[in-house]
């Protein structure tokens, strides 16, 4: 399976912070944002990753990211050269997803919780169509909101519904089958304009593959695209941080857990940001797992 970052935007909820950076490279606490959404496709065991941001922001991440090497990723780019919608990944994806199934996560969400690898492992290996990780909020209307059967079967989603018919919105983490490539080609654009990853996941609805992974009481599912969502997701990961001394998201300990790199490797990707206290817990982790330097 292969994945996609879908970093794109204009970022206009979080005005003036975004006017001349990518909401995406934006600090939670500790690291840019983006590495949130892109350690979950690494846990999901994904090595080849498309990063989609505007023409503008591309060059940053590429600053921030390379080529994935160091991490023992292959990450490539493209642009979105306007926002033309979340389903337009596809269209720009689709020679970099070839004949593969494909992982799609914005740019914006983090999601935290205990066996979180393993629900993924699981769900990527018995995929058939489309599965989507519904999450209980507060206030499903500003959410793409999911109705099941009680099996995991969606029955209904709707897009940003006035009253919605549950309270299980759909987060930004969607798996599909190859057909996706060709479900977006065909997709008419919506009323405002769009590629809407809604009408896609319709499609699979109607042809009953599309299953829908409660994502329990003891998960988190954050937002970051308000200046109080944004906050609050950094002081969450702040306070487990602190409380726990293991880092949330941190690139370098993930690719040495997956074995995507070795305990040495990891070592001197530490020691290269020795000055913050991210390089030192990188360095540590690395000589628990074995490392000689
Ligand atoms: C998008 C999707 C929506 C989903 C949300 C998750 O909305 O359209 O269905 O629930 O992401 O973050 P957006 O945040 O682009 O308005």
């Amino acid at each position: 399976m292969k994945g996609i970052v879908l970093a794109g935007g204009s970022g206009t909820r979080l005005h003036p912070i975004t006017q001349a950076i990518s909401k995406q490279l934006l600090p939670v606490y500790d690291k840019p944002m983006i590495y949130y959404p892109l350690s979950v496709l690494m846990l999901a065991g994904i090595r080849e990753v498309l990063i989609i941001s505007t023409p503008t922001d591309l060059p940053n991440f590429r600053r921030l990211l390379g080529d994935g090497n160091q991490f023992g990723l292959e990450l490539s780019y493209a642009e979105q050269a306007a926002p033309n919608g979340l389903a337009e990944a596809f269209v720009i994806g689709a020679d970099f997803i070839g004949d593969d199934d494909v992982a799609l996560i914005l740019g914006d969400n983090i999601f935290y919780g205990q066996g979180f690898s393993k629900t993924l492992e699981q769900e990527v290996s018995t995929m058939d169509g489309c599965v989507l990780f519904g999450y209980a909020v507060k206030d499903a209307r500003r959410y793409g909101v999911g109705e099941t059967d009680g099996t995991g079967r969606l029955l209904s989603i709707e897009e940003k519904p006035e009253h919605p018919r549950s309270n299980r919105a759909i987060t930004g983490l969607y798996l599909y089958d190859n057909h996706v490539v060709d479900i977006a080609r065909n997709l008419k654009p919506s009323k405002r304009g769009e590629l809407e990853i809604t009408d896609v996941n319709m499609t699979y609805l109607h042809q009953h593959r599309a299953r829908l992974v409660e994502l329990s009481r003891g998960f988190a599912w954050l937002d970051t695209g308000t200046h109080d969502s944004l906050l609050e997701a950094a002081q969450f990961v702040q306070v487990l941080e602190h409380r726990t001394g293991v880092r949330i998201a941190c690139l370098e300990e993930i690719a040495l857990r997956m074995g995507f790199i070795s305990p040495d490797e990891c070592f001197r990707l530490g020691a290269k940001l020795a000055k913050s206290g991210y390089g030192d817990y990188v360095m540590d982790v690395a000589r628990l797992a074995g490392a000689t330097g």
